[in-house]
């Protein structure tokens, strides 16, 4: 990744302003242990830096260090315990930064970055006690700058521009995705070949997350979810620990993380390799919508055109199972639908799984696709326990998903290769392990 040319792209946009970008710290879980740590995703791709505890300060207008890191110290008896740190000699040449600074001199030096630019780019309301901090800074800065008002008096969120670029992946982006979309679908595939009737979701869950890890992947993008039949029908469930039963389906949404970038990937299969009629046929609509979703993803048409696409499809087949009654049209407007799919049909993906980037322009409309975009398509249709319909409808919740890049003049689907026709699935569930 350039993140050089990221920086100087970014500078370029904030002109006169200066940008305060802090990377994220270490959380606690429970006692002493910390959560795992994974960095601001916002500071991670203007840096590439993954430690804690750092700050990126770029003023283009300076006059002197236009780009400034606030890091930890190095530290021999921390470092035996936690592992290397950068430090402060090393960064600018390891960075390809004018400056760096101890991150216990940010009180110090921070108003001096800020003294002469107008406007500060920094994202209010994430972190008050960090807010705090900028604050003081800010504060700072109007008492050495204060003369020529040459402080910050404007605070603008810098994902205003920041999240632009982020929304628009560059080649090595793309690249980095395609192969985390490839290894998520390995794992996807195993996950289907090792599933029989009676083993656990964790167990599930832990296939597929031993398949990304052996591919090379660091880490899920999120908390698999491994639902099987009644608990799909929740639709962030993860606790992952309920049993598979003969005859019910399980919805596994699972995708790894590679050096930074998500993959997010939904698979609905029968645990004991076949669809019953009913199971079939709901899966059959939730197919036939997802195609229709992708089919509209392309340059020119609006980010929400294919949700819509796949509340039509949805519909017409709710009506056509008995599920609703009444024309498409009505239920649409009504809302009806909502009963069974009430969720969007897809986010943007990128460094978070539900990436950075506006849907709506600044009259409110949906903004177009345009090549570099990648969005999830996942339409679903979920039917509770206690839903009443036919007793056999019960309990079935499916979603699909996968990840679809908009390309020049179409898409090209990331995920394509993982098992989604009813017959390419009905053929791996169960065939026994590969990894
Ligand atoms: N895995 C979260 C989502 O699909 O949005
Ligand atoms: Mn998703
Ligand atoms: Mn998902």
């Amino acid at each position: 990744m350039d993140y050089a040319a990221r920086r100087a792209a970014f500078m370029q946009r904030i002109g006169e302003g200066v940008a305060v970008i802090p990377g994220a710290c270490e959380r606690l879980r429970n006692g002493d242990s910390e959560y795992p740590f994974r960095q601001d995703s916002d500071f991670l791709y203007l840096t590439g830096f993954n430690e804690p505890d750092a700050v990126l300060v770029l003023a283009p207008a300076a006059a002197r260090d236009r780009t400034v890191i606030f890091l930890r110290d190095r530290d021999p008896a921390k470092e035996v315990w936690n592992g290397a740190r950068l430090g402060v000699e090393r960064a600018p040449f390891t960075l390809g930064l004018d400056a760096a600074y101890s991150i216990e001199r940010l009180e110090d030096v921070l108003p001096d970055c800020l003294v002469g630019s107008g406007r500060l780019y920094y994202a209010l309301g994430k972190d008050f006690a960090f807010d705090r901090r900028v604050l003081a800074a800010v504060e700072a800065a109007q008492d050495r700058g204060g003369r020529l008002r040459a402080f910050p008096q404007e605070l603008v969120d810098p994902g205003t521009v920041l999240h632009e670029m982020r929304l628009h992946k560059d080649a090595d982006e793309v690249a980095v995705m395609r192969r985390a979309a490839q290894i998520t679908a390995l794992g996807h595939s195993e996950a289907m070949r090792v599933t029989v009737p009676g083993m656990h979701e964790f167990e599930l869950q832990a296939h597929i997350e031993f398949a990304y890890r052996r591919a090379g992947a660091q880490d899920v993008a999120y908390t698999s979810i491994v639902a099987g039949g009644d608990n799909a029908t929740t639709l962030h469930y993860n606790t992952n620990r309920m049993r598979l039963d003969d005859g019910c389906l399980v919805l596994v949404d699972s995708g790894c993380e590679l050096d930074g970038y998500a993959s997010d990937v939904t698979r609905t299969w029968p645990v004991n390799r076949r669809f019953t009629p009913e199971q079939r046929a709901v899966y059959e609509v939730v197919l036939l919508a997802q195609r229709a979703g992708i089919e509209t993803v392309k340059p020119g048409r609006g980010c929400r055109d294919f949700h819509e696409a796949c509340v039509r499809v949805i519909t017409e087949g709710l009506i056509d199972l008995g599920l609703l009654s009444g024309s498409v049209d009505e239920n649409i407007e009504t809302n009806a639908y909502r009963a069974y799919y009430m969720h969007g049909s897809g986010h943007w993906l990128g460094l978070d799984v539900h990436d950075a980037g506006r849907y709506r322009d600044d009259a409110g409309q949906y903004r177009a696709l345009e090549p570099g975009m990648v969005t999830t398509v996942e339409p679903g249709i979920y039917i509770g326990r206690d839903a009443t319909v036919p007793q056999d409808f019960r309990s079935i919740g499916i979603r699909i998903e996968d990840d679809i890049l908009v390309t020049a003049h179409g898409n090209e689907n990331l995920t394509a290769d993982i098992p989604k026709t009813v017959d390419e699935i009905e053929a791996i569930v169960g065939a026994g392990a590969c990894v």
